[in-house]
């Protein structure tokens, strides 16, 4: 079953390195004959968080607020693409995602950590979990956790090397996962 899924990243750094991994996964869930679309909250372009969306009077919230609302309402699933700040998280992404909340509840979300470093991002990968958890999304049991992102995958977000190989292999397992409980969750 086809799945409409939304790939969420949030560095707004510039010469940024997660971006590569966001595209590799649109195109990993494209080649599957999934849509999957980029939400970039450095594009998007939130305010720093004042009103969440359902403070705002009907009618009433940023035209980009709105817009987004719409699109994470529509979508089957989510995949957030966290990079790691000092062991935490990356305030971008945080910032956009405490925007919203019935628009994430009851859907499925993936995690896919990453860093420059060996450890591949798993305390943003933990501090995730909990914050989605708690925000009502299902988070699905496989993880990707990619190390040495800038080495793991090049600027068109094509795999190299050992730890490119090792991000195909588990692609697949997170990418069918990821499917068992969007179906799921359109049959409860
Ligand atoms: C403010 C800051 C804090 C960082 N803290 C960590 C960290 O705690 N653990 C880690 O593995 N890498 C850390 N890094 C390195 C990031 O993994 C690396 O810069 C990565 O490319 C960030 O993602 P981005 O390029 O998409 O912004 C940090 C980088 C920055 C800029």
């Amino acid at each position: 079953m086809p799945l409409d899924i939304l790939v969420l990243y949030g560095s707004y750094r510039r010469g940024r390195l997660g971006i590569r991994l966001a595209d590799y996964l649109m195109k990993g869930f494209g080649s599957l004959g999934h849509k999957a679309e980029l939400v970039d909250a450095m594009a998007v372009g939130l305010p720093m968080l004042d009103l969440r969306y359902s403070d705002y009077p009907a009618g009433e919230a940023p035209a980009a607020m709105t817009a987004l609302a719409e699109r994470l309402s529509a979508a089957d699933a989510f995949v957030f693409v966290t990079g790691e700040y000092n062991r935490g998280v990356q305030p971008g992404l945080k910032n956009l995602v405490d925007h919203y909340l019935k628009e994430f509840d009851r859907r499925p979300a993936g995690i896919v950590s990453y860093s420059m470093g060996r450890y591949a991002g798993v305390n943003s990968h933990a501090a995730w979990t909990v914050t989605l958890s708690a925000m009502g999304m299902a988070v699905i049991p496989e993880r990707l956790s990619v190390g040495q992102i800038g080495d793991t995958l090049d600027a068109e977000g094509r795999p190299h090397g050992d730890g490119g190989a090792a991000l195909e292999r588990g692609f697949a397992g997170f990418a069918r996962s990821l499917a068992h409980w969007a179906a799921a969750g359109k049959r409860s």
